[in-house]
């Protein structure tokens, strides 16, 4: 077997098969036409192919994405596209491919990575580790009535996502810069994202300034208003398509909306009547993962005022002992030979800590690493609980 990246010309012939028997539904005759069509979207995609006597029998891409972590904006290889043909399978080319793709990435300067995984244990050993699943909201039109009496400072405006993509691509923009977690795709996916056409567009707008958006469409008169992902920038914003959603109150029977982790329904309105889930299931509706490339490239993030020395134990890319230094309010991060460190870490343990989603007392309990007493303590501090939302879908 051997590895070789493609060029954006050669997709069709050798990705295209791969990924339209793994991703579509099949047999049917216009898959492979409908994914070759898209496939000027994906011009950016760093994609590489495991090649048996010349032919492509796995794939991977990576997506050159933006993240926010802690307040800075890093480049992020979204790892997408992994698929292998049935016969081909077991024989570790999926991983083979993930890994050189992230040592390809890392490369290129691309610090940190996520993904959707199919399971999370097949990306666990490759240094990924889980963050959180959205909600989904399922409300009556009776729990947002109330907001079609009240006096909101701003309006909503609906369309087709052409017609208002610049809006959104504003928000996008914002909501990268402020919100922990949250990646943007590269304009070429964003514009794939902008000529669909089963969905409208609501915006909220505050002044002249975009306060929220969110996606939706009508399954069928006194049927439902589905919407995606609740995108905001304030309450107000939130607020006014919340409001917008009520106007809907003769035409649809019920709303459902996706919403970041942290975000609470129940608490949006008095009698707000909602019933608030979290699916994880494989591959069908996973979580999202991320890993750290590159723990130096890290240095300037806004920690807590800790310092603590590490170990990060067993991988192709970080492996090695880092003093950590967040004394300064921005992490100084450093490879170091000779320190007996103060904790060990796997990747995904320390990936855990820096986006804030693992504490470490659950290290040694996930099998993550060590670290006892006070560089427990001091690991806390550097890395406050913070909870991510990763919103793109890639
Ligand atoms: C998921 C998928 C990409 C895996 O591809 P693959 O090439 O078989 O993956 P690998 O061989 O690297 O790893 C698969 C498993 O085989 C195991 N394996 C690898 N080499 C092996 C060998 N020589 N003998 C036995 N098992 C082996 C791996 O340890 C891994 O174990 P796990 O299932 O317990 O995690 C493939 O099944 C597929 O295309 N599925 C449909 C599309 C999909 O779900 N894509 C993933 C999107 S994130």
């Amino acid at each position: 077997m051997e590895i070789r990246q493609i060029h954006a010309s050669e997709r069709q012939a050798r990705s295209v098969p791969i990924q339209a028997y793994a991703f579509g539904r099949s047999p049917a005759a216009d898959v492979r036409e409908r994914m070759q069509g898209n496939q000027r979207f994906y011009a950016e995609h760093t994609t590489v192919v495991a090649e048996v006597d010349g032919v492509a029998v796995a794939d991977a891409s990576a997506v050159p994405m933006r993240q926010n972590v802690r307040g800075v904006i890093y480049p992020m290889a979204g790892i997408a596209g992994v698929a292998t043909l049935p016969q081909a399978r077991r024989r570790g080319y999926a991983s083979a491919l993930v890994t050189e793709l992230l040592g390809m990435m890392r490369d290129n300067g691309y610090p940190v990575s996520t993904l959707y995984p199919f399971r999370p244990s097949f990306y666990g050993r490759l240094g990924f580790v889980g963050l959180p699943q959205t909600k989904t909201a399922v409300f009556p039109l009776s729990s947002v009535a109330w907001l079609r009496e009240a006096s909101l400072a701003g309006s909503v405006r609906w369309g087709t996502l052409k017609e208002h993509y610049d809006a959104y691509r504003a928000l996008i923009g914002r909501l990268l810069a402020d919100r922990h977690g949250f990646a943007v795709l590269p304009e070429s996916r964003m514009s794939e994202f902008s000529e669909t056409e089963d969905h409208w567009l609501a915006t909220a707008w505050v002044d002249d300034t975009v306060a929220g958006a969110v996606t939706y469409r009508i399954s069928g008169f006194g049927d439902d208003l589905v919407a995606g992902d609740l995108l905001t920038a304030s309450p107000l914003g939130r607020a006014l398509l919340l409001g917008f959603f009520g106007t809907h109150a003769d035409q649809v029977e019920k709303v459902s909306l996706v919403v970041p982790p942290a975000e609470s329904p129940e608490l949006w309105g008095t009698d707000f009547a909602a019933e608030i889930s979290a699916t994880t299931a494989f591959p069908a509706s996973p979580a999202p993962m991320a890993r750290v490339l590159s723990v130096e490239a890290l240095a300037g993030m806004p920690v807590g005022d800790g310092h603590v020395t590490v170990e990060v134990l067993d991988d192709p890319f970080i492996a090695g002992h880092y003093e950590l230094d967040g004394t300064a309010g921005a992490l100084d991060a450093r490879r170091v030979t000779t320190l007996v460190p103060d904790a060990t870490l796997t990747v995904a343990g320390l990936s855990g800590l820096v986006y804030g989603v693992l504490d470490p007392d659950e290290l040694p309990i996930r099998g993550f690493g060590q670290a006892t007493g006070q560089a427990a303590g001091q690991l806390r501090t550097l890395f406050p609980r913070a909870l991510p939302y990763l919103h793109a879908h890639f």
